[in-house]
């Protein structure tokens, strides 16, 4: 079987495509063939030894990927030979198959490709956790995401809108992600490179502040959006493309008695798996609505990770990107 390899820690360009030996089977595990990948943020940091998780060498990046169960362990009993499913890890989907724990993958919805499907748990399992668990997004409340355009942003901006949130304002770092974030529920967009983003938010809710910040920039955008929180606001500290781990002054809270929340989706999923399926199960209902439409932005043969991940890294990406393995 072919896989992507990081035999040493470092850049994309010291992944190698190589041949390996299937893995062994557990009893509580499933074989999938790998259809398709998809790219995330994360895979930069794991492949240079960054990440909070730092698996032995030599591992295959990738966090996550849909395809067809070739294999079932012989305790499995909820999937079957055939089954399309999707799942989140913390690397080893770019390759042609995984061998992987039953309980960590997730049905495709009935309806959604297979390709759809290798882009979407990451996403909006993130964003929806955020937005329903973290931040208890009300119906009627206003939404700032940051990054809006990227992988996590993107889904925020199209979950606020079918959860029900009021106005929602997209900030990203180039006019040229504005269409995309409107096609995807934004009411509002801004160039948070060229513009204020406080001034900006401040005239767009009347002075009031949003209700809610979804943050997977951090840096000077999360300083900035620290000062656009309204009455009882909650920022959501999603992660730190910008390179920057910001601090935050307690009296930002203070005065508008509101409060940062840390969101950690992967923890989440392991913690309180129970419920991070019922969050999947509410996802496939708004999918079946037709609300949700997971954005492909390119496509990568296997041995061209490399480029999806520069490509990535320079913030041309607008949605997400895909890995299509199947015919590698
Ligand atoms: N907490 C969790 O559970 C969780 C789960 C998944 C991902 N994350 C985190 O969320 C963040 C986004 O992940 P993603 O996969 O959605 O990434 P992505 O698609 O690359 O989106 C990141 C966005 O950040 C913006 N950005 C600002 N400065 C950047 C820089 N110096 N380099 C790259 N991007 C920059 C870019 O938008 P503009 O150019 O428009 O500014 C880009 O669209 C990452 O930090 C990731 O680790 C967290």
């Amino acid at each position: 079987m072919k896989a992507l390899l990081c035999k040493t820690l470092g850049p994309a360009e010291n992944l190698v495509l190589e041949d390996i030996e299937p893995e062994a089977l557990g009893p509580a595990a499933v074989r999938v063939r790998v259809h398709a990948a998809g790219v995330n943020f994360p895979d930069t940091l794991v492949i240079e030894g960054k990440y909070q998780f730092k698996p032995p060498l030599p591992f295959s990046p990738g966090a996550e990927m849909a395809g067809t169960i070739t294999e079932v362990g012989a305790k499995v009993s909820q999937y079957a030979v055939g089954d399309r499913v999707m799942g989140v890890f913390t690397h080893g989907c770019y390759r042609e198959e995984v061998v992987v724990p039953a309980a960590g993958v997730i049905p495709v919805p009935e309806g959604m490709s297979l390709d759809q499907a290798a882009v979407f748990p990451m996403a909006y399992g993130t964003s929806y956790h955020a937005l329903a668990q973290r931040a208890e997004l009300q119906a009627g409340e206003s939404v700032l995401v940051l990054g809006a355009a990227g992988g996590v942003g993107l889904a925020a901006v199209e979950l606020a809108k079918a959860m029900g949130a009021g106005k929602v304002i997209a900030a990203v770092g180039s006019e040229d992600k504005f269409a995309v974030c409107r096609e995807h529920g934004a009411d509002e967009v801004i160039n948070y490179r060229e513009e204020s983003l406080r001034e900006r938010v401040k005239a767009l809710t009347g002075g009031q502040g949003v209700d809610v910040i979804y943050d997977p920039v951090g840096g000077d955008a999360f300083d900035e959006a620290v000062r656009c929180l309204g009455w009882r606001g909650r920022l959501l500290v999603i992660g730190f493309a910008s390179g920057r781990i910001p601090e935050l002054a307690a009296n930002r809270l203070l005065i508008k008695g509101a409060a940062a929340v840390g969101v950690f989706w992967g923890a989440f999923a392991m913690r309180e798996p129970a419920r991070n399926q019922q969050n999947f199960a509410e996802l496939a209902e708004l999918w079946a609505a037709g609300k949700l439409s997971p954005r492909i932005a390119a496509r990568y043969p296997l041995a061209e990770v490399p480029r999806a991940l520069d490509d990535l890294l320079g913030r041309r990406v607008q949605g997400k990107l895909l890995v299509e393995v199947a015919d590698v």
